[in-house]
């Protein structure tokens, strides 16, 4: 490879990583907020001057300020609280506290200040707390007389040589001194007497590593000393004797001497401390191997004992005594060897034991008598021979007011019938991370009588259960079997139901795969219920035999679900339902994509929603909406989105809308499809695409409608044209005024206007047109209709033109559309308009009435008889039918009566 690349690819991975690793943009100005100015961490040389006047806070820490220059200082008179600490300044200078008469807090922690001397701090009276730690500090003279204020001053890790930070007395209001990580071989006689007349409570003098010499009566001066840490100092057992010695008659009641090489104690370390108040004491971490009986004697106030991180080979019931008023005692991992029994007799008043991390070769049987008062006892991570807890266990903790006990990790295996028959005021057993493997008879918590947590997480997943197992501890509400079950929990009745007060019900990594309707049934206050990663995608299914297992049915108090990682594919449409109280539902890590539309409906209390890992590929509004209605957090991160308007429309909008926290929206949410879409980030997703479809869609919907409208009308003049062009007609002729107002009968052209199908022509011409000859005439529209003219003119104007009009009916005309439908009409019509008499039918075949009333709106008894002619069988009798047709033809018009009005 070319080497002139590697620089120049080198300052493009820069380029291109810098943004990427999220590194925060440098603070560049001061950050001003409530009279306070933050300028740390900004490379400053010079203290900023643009700052607000009326700061009462300035922060310059974690700069490269050389000198505060006091010129800028006091543009800030009114400042209170001054922090230069972290920079290289080398010296005080008097004018500061001169410009800033009111500081009260000045830190010049991790500088390089060297001289100290009395000019320097003469104008700071009002110091209240002052930091010199970590410099290079080299007094003269009387430095810190003037500080009549001060309650707090640290000259920790300055090299000083001894604690006498003055000769005359000083310092009327301090209360804590820190002299830590200093470099004092003596605590000399005279060194604390500057501060007689002080108040002092607090003295650090952490971190000694060369202390070796405590001059009797040297804290004499500070006999009001009530707190003094002496952490990681280097304590031979002699200089531990002489510190107790010199505090005895002090008013000290804290003393810590944790990693200070306290490898034993005998029955003379603590000789000093006997008559002093000393409620607490802590000695961890000190690799102590022995404590000699009666050690503590003596101690009758102590309170608080931390042994914590020895190395004890054994403890008797030597060890404590005199510790009588002792409330609190730390051992965690403070016990490699024997406790014997007996061992905390004397601790009547103990209520707290920390035994953890214990290494016991036997465990005996009275190793806890005497602990009237215990009301916590911790053996986690413990190791002992203890596999199986029997009845005789815990018995020296009979008659104790036991309430917690912790037996976590203890690589316990077993719990006998009665194993804690005998801590009836027990509220908490903690037993999580055991190999307990066995099935629980229900004997195992006998006498259990005020029980409310039992924690069996993360056992060997071998325990079974049976409908009896909790029936003795009814009071329980925290029940805890993650991944300590083995899997089978379709009993009959329920192992839960004696617990009607259960609020939290952990059935998680169990790999359960059958479960019936009763489980949970009955658990009416149960609130919290985890049931992830087991196995119960199958009762859930509708195709379940049958039907889906609905085990959640009359849970209405619970608040947070957990079903991850279940394998389930689908939801039952009344899975949740009923859930009001719901905030929480988890259903991360399942196969989940289309859901029932009403699924989420009764979520309505719903603030936390996880749904991340699924196969979710759409979210439709009608599923969705109600669940993400109020939620606070919503994970859905990580589905194969599909980034089509149909979609995700609704979700995009959504999102962009809402003020719920949604982690990962820039990264995690990306569209698997369409194509188009492919690996972009669901924000990308453009809503205005679907909104442009609009105007298509306006466009759409127009033309449909256009064409369905067409499509009516072609049928409707289909079907119905006639009678548009009937009721056509009749407007054109009145509002064109043919109707005559007075009719004359003269006037008629014809006597009468022939009706009839086409295939009775030859009727009509043998027998009806001959009586043209006897001076009737008639209007035969095969014959007499004039060429060129409109059908329907013809009619109209001819009708009127003729005083009868004649039907002659057979099957054939009433079947025929042109002739009984407009022809029929027109013809009543004209009856109508001129209330005419006038319709003639000749009747060549027997046809019912309700035929004729279909097929040209007539009824018989509508006209006279004798207008009603029957075409007769009987040759003989034609020439009577035409005697009959000649007398019908002949009749007024003039209506007689009333008839058209029935
Ligand atoms: C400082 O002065 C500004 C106006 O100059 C005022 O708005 C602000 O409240 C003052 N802050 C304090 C702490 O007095
Ligand atoms: C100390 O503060 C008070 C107001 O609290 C002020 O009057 C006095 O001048 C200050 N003392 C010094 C020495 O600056
Ligand atoms: C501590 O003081 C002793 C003498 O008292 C001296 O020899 C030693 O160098 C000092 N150590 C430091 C780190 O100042
Ligand atoms: C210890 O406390 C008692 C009363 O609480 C008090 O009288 C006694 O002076 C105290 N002892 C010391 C050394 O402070
Ligand atoms: C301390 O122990 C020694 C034996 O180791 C014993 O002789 C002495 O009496 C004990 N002192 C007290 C005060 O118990
Ligand atoms: C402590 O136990 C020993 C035997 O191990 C016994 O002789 C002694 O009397 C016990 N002391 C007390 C105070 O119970
Ligand atoms: C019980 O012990 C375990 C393991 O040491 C610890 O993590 C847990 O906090 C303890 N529980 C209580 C209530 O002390
Ligand atoms: C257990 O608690 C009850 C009250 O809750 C109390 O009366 C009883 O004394 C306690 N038992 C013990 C052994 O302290």
């Amino acid at each position: 490879m070319n080497r002139s690349l590697i620089p120049v690819l080198l300052v493009g991975c820069m380029e291109l990583f810098v943004p990427c690793l999220g590194v925060a943009p440098k603070r560049t100005t001061c950050l001003v907020e409530n009279g306070r100015a933050d300028c740390s961490h900004l490379g400053l040389r010079e203290i900023p001057s643009d700052l607000p006047r009326n700061i009462t806070s300035l922060d310059v820490a974690h700069n490269q300020l050389k000198t505060p220059t006091l010129a800028t200082l006091a543009l800030f008179p009114a400042l209170r609280h001054l922090d230069v600490g972290y920079n290289s300044i080398t010296s005080l200078d008097a004018g500061l506290c001169k410009n800033l008469p009111f500081l009260q807090n000045l830190s010049i922690q991790h500088n390089v200040v060297y001289i100290l001397q009395e000019k320097d701090l003469k104008l700071c009276s009002n110091l209240t707390h002052l930091n010199l730690a970590d410099n290079k500090l080299k007094l003269k003279g009387e430095p810190f007389v003037a500080l009549q204020r001060l309650t707090w001053l640290d000259v920790s890790k300055n090299g000083l040589a001894s604690v006498r930070l003055g000769n005359q007395p000083q310092m009327e209001n301090l209360v804590t001194l820190a002299f830590s990580g200093n470099n004092i071989t003596t605590l000399g006689k005279d060194d604390f007497s500057f501060l007689k007349n002080s108040s002092l409570q607090v003295l650090k003098l952490l971190n000694l590593p060369s202390l070796q010499k405590i001059e009797s009566g040297c804290f004499k001066p500070i006999s009001g000393l009530r707190a003094l840490l002496l952490d990681n100092s280097k304590l031979t057992p002699q200089v531990t004797s002489m510190l107790c010695d010199e505090l005895s008659g002090t008013a000290l009641r804290n003393l810590s001497l944790q990693n200070t090489q306290q490898h034993s104690l005998t029955n003379t370390t603590f000789t000093g401390l006997r008559s002093t108040n000393l409620t607490r004491l802590d000695l961890g971490r000190n690799n102590m191997a022995h404590i000699e009986n009666g050690s503590f004697q003596g101690l009758t106030h102590l309170d608080s004992l931390s042994l914590e991180l020895n190395n004890l080979k054994a403890l008797n019931n030597g060890t404590f005594q005199g510790l009588e008023n002792l409330r609190w005692l730390n051992l965690w991992s403070a016990v490699k060897g024997n406790v014997e029994n007996y061992s905390f007799e004397p601790l009547r008043k103990l209520e707290y034991l920390n035994m953890g991390k214990t290494s016991m070769k036997d465990f005996k049987e009275f190793t806890f008598s005497g602990l009237h008062s215990l009301k916590f006892l911790d053996l986690s991570q413990s190791t002992s021979v203890i596999k199986t807890i029997t009845d005789r266990t815990f018995i020296s903790l009979a008659g104790t007011p036991l309430k917690t006990l912790n037996l976590t990790y203890m690589a316990l295996q077993r719990l006998n019938p009665g194993a804690f028959s005998h801590l009836g005021n027990l509220t908490t057993l903690l037993l999580a991370r055991n190999f307990i493997s066995q099935t629980l008879s229900g004997l195992e918590f006998e006498g259990l009588h005020q029980v409310e947590e039992i924690d069996f997480f993360l056992n060997s997943q071998k325990i079974s259960l049976t409908p009896e197992s909790f029936i003795h501890v009814p009071t329980l509400k925290v029940l805890l079997l993650g991944r300590a079950l083995n899997g089978t929990l379709n009993l009959e009745p329920s192992p839960f139901r004696p617990l009607v007060n259960l609020t939290w019900l952990d059935l998680s990594n169990n790999n359960i795969a059958n479960i019936n309707e009763g489980l949970l049934e009955g658990l009416s206050h149960l609130k919290v219920l985890t049931l992830q990663h087991n196995n119960l995608a199958r009762l859930w299914k509708d195709a379940n035999p049958g039907g889906p297992v609905l085990f959640l049915k009359g849970l209405h108090s619970l608040t947070n679900l957990q079903m991850d990682s279940n394998g389930l594919d689908e939801l039952p449409r009344d899975a949740f339902q009923g859930l009001t109280n719901l905030s929480q539902l988890s259903l991360s890590g399942n196969l989940l994509d289309k859901l029932h539309e009403s699924v989420f409906d009764d979520l309505k209390s719903l603030r936390v929603l996880q749904m991340e890992k699924n196969l979710v590929t759409s979210v439709p509004k009608q599923v969705f909406q109600s669940a993400l209605a109020n939620l606070s957090e919503l994970r859905m991160e990580r589905n194969p989105f599909d980034c089509t308007c149909e979609s995700i429309l609704w979700f995009v909008e959504w999102l962009n809308s809402t003020n719920t926290s949604v982690p990962g929206l820039q990264g995690d949410y990306i569209c698997n499809t369409p194509p188009a879409y492919y690996k972009d980030s669901v924000m990308a997703f453009e809503p205005l695409s679907c909104k442009d479809m609009s105007p298509f869609q306006a466009l759409y919907v127009l033309s449909s409608t256009a064409v369905l409208t067409l499509l009516f009308t072609a049928f409707l003049v289909h079907f119905q044209g006639w009678r548009i062009q009937f009721y056509w007609s009749i407007l054109v002729n009145r509002t064109l005024g043919f109707r005559e107002d007075a009719v004359v009968e003269g006037r008629y052209e014809y006597d009468g206007y022939i009706i009839h199908a086409p295939t009775d022509a030859g009727w009509v011409e043998r027998q009806l047109l001959p009586l043209e000859n006897e001076h009737f005439s008639f209007f035969h529209e095969d014959r007499d209709a004039e060429p060129g003219r409109s059908q329907l003119e013809t009619i109209v104007e001819n009708m009127r033109r003729s005083r009868k009009i004649i039907f002659v009916v057979t099957e054939k005309l009433l079947e025929d559309p042109w002739c009984r439908q407009f022809k029929a009409h027109h013809a009543m019509h004209q009856l109508m308009e001129d209330s005419r008499d006038s319709l003639v039918l000749v009747l060549l075949q027997e046809v019912q009435d309700h035929q004729l009333s279909q097929a040209l709106l007539l009824r018989r008894s509508m006209l006279k008889p004798r207008c009603v002619l029957h075409w007769p069988l009987q040759r003989e009798r034609i020439p009577a039918f035409h005697q009959q047709l000649r007398l019908a033809l002949a009749t007024s018009n003039r209506v007689s009566g009333s008839r058209w009005l029935g």
